[in-house]
């Protein structure tokens, strides 16, 4: 699994990086995310399916 975050739709509402905190990143700058480039590793995957779930502008694509 992979994981991708539009930028575009972000809006820095930080529940993905809640939901799985090793997985996004949240900018200083702006306040909104990426998400690693590499494979996630299994055991966060069910985290990163919940920070799919609970982002507000579904922003968060697993590839
Ligand atoms: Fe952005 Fe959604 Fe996370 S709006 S900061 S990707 S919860």
């Amino acid at each position: 699994m992979k994981v991708r975050v539009d930028p575009d739709r972000c809006q820095g509402h930080t529940l993905c990086a809640m939901a799985a905190p090793d997985v996004f990143e949240l900018s200083d700058i702006d306040g909104h995310a990426t998400a690693i480039d590499t494979e996630i590793p299994e055991d966060l995957e069910e985290n990163v399916r919940e920070a799919v779930r609970s982002c507000p502008e579904q922003a968060i694509t697993i590839l």
